[in-house]
């Protein structure tokens, strides 16, 4: 019996061509390279090979990827352009494929054919299956049906990708996030988990998991049965939706009007100061000038046409200034004049104590003039420093 068997494996060998690939499966992730090896055996001398390397999806149909002659070398199917290497070994009976930056595409059964002129009999190919692997992506829960009491829901699961194909299954926790098991009438059949005759125990947390063999990825649901009556809830929610938003325009509004006033603000500041150093350059001289000319006619004289010729755009803003630095000066000459009457009366008190002792002192009266002249001239001396003093300072 083994002779025979012997016998029959030495046939074959001697009779046809033997395609082979070692395992059944092979897996590498999205985006990975990958070589999946291939062998053959001939009778055939020097054979000159034919190599196919083909996907072959779920309803038999065949996607060529690369064929090999012997003659001219591989020829790529367009789609993988680039991404395919072929490595023909003739004595050895290699045919390895190597393709590169795996995509789901990928994730199907392929065959390698080998096809030896003068070598028909046998059978020529060998397949595997590529898994390319893809974690799963985050899935998304939701709750289906009317979350009130004595309802049936239902709570989906699903990742948008992953491959093999994720497994769901929920876990159920109490609103105290204590892990509990799903309720007796539940039924949890991937990733679908119906609820029935829901009540207030049902409200929790529930958890989804998508599982596969690379990783696990998770979802969270809350779950709030509500007595039928809390309909209302919903449009109690809305009005007060409704007033938050009003709330935040008022803010907001409040908000902008305080951005203007002080937006304002600063630039009256800016204006101020540019203006404060035009008004030194030219004021201070020429009022300085007239002061001292003619105190009397500066009331009635009226800066603001002065003004007006040298500023024609001249605005509110600078007015008030310039009514500031008028009343300011109104007052230092109010201040001014006071003083001086009160040297007046001064002078007119000692005139008059001079004038009722002048009698008596006749002898002496060309004295009391000397010193009255002396004390005169001080006077005008100390109100003419003091002028000008103040007219300094007034130019500073
Ligand atoms: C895939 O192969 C290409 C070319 O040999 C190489 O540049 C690249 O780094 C490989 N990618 C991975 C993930 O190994
Ligand atoms: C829940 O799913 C089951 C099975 O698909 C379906 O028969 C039932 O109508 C669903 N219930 C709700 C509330 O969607
Ligand atoms: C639903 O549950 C309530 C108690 O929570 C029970 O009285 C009622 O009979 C249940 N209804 C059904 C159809 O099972
Ligand atoms: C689910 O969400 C709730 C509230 O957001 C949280 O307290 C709880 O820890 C979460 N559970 C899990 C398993 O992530």
């Amino acid at each position: 019996m083994l002779g025979c068997c012997f016998f029959i494996a030495g046939l074959g060998v001697a009779l046809a061509t033997v395609v082979t690939i070692p395992q059944s499966s092979y897996e590498a992730a999205r985006g990975d390279n990958i070589t999946l090896p291939c062998k053959f055996t001939t009778t055939v001398a020097s054979p000159k090979p034919i190599v196919t390397w083909a996907f072959v999806t779920a309803d038999g149909e065949e996607q060529t990827v690369v064929t090999y002659y012997a003659d001219s070398g591989p020829d790529v199917e367009a789609a993988y352009a680039g991404r395919i290497n072929l490595r023909v070994s003739v004595p050895t009976g290699d045919v390895a494929l190597t393709i590169m930056k795996l995509t789901l595409q990928e994730n199907n059964k392929i065959r390698c054919k080998v096809q030896i002129p003068k070598d028909t009999s046998g059978k020529g190919y060998a397949s595997t299956t590529l898994v390319v692997l893809v974690a799963p992506s985050p899935p998304v829960c939701r709750i289906v049906g009317t979350t009130e009491y004595f309802e049936n829901i239902n709570m989906t699961c699903a990742s948008e990708e992953g491959s093999p194909a994720p497994t769901y299954k929920w876990q159920s926790y109490t609103v105290n996030n204590v892990p509990r098991p799903n309720p007796l009438k539940a039924t949890d059949v991937n990733g679908l988990l119906s609820l029935y005759n829901i009540s207030i125990d049902t409200s929790g947390f529930f958890v989804c998991t998508s599982q596969n063999k690379i990783r696990s990825a998770t979802c969270n649901v809350t779950l709030a049965v509500m007595p039928p009556s809390m309909k209302l809830g919903s449009v109690g929610a809305a009005l007060i939706a409704a007033a938050v938003i009003g709330l935040i325009l008022a803010a907001i509004g409040i908000y902008c009007c305080c951005c203007r006033k002080r937006k304002e603000q600063s630039e009256e500041y800016t204006m101020g100061v540019a203006e404060g150093e035009d008004y030194h350059d030219k004021e201070p001289v020429e009022n300085g000038d007239r002061q001292i000319e003619s105190r009397g006619k500066q009331v009635e004289q009226s800066p603001p046409e002065h003004h007006d010729r040298d500023y024609d755009d001249g605005h509110s803003d600078y007015d008030e200034r310039r009514d500031r630095y008028d009343d300011r000066r109104d007052d230092q000459r109010d201040r001014y004049d006071d003083r001086r009457d009160r040297y007046d009366d001064r002078r007119d008190d000692q005139r008059d104590r001079y004038d009722d002792r002048r009698d008596r002192y006749d002898d002496r009266r060309d004295r009391y003039d000397d010193r009255r002249d002396d004390q005169r001239d001080r006077y005008d001396d100390r109100r003419d420093d003091r002028r000008n003093d103040r007219r300094d300072r007034y130019d500073d």
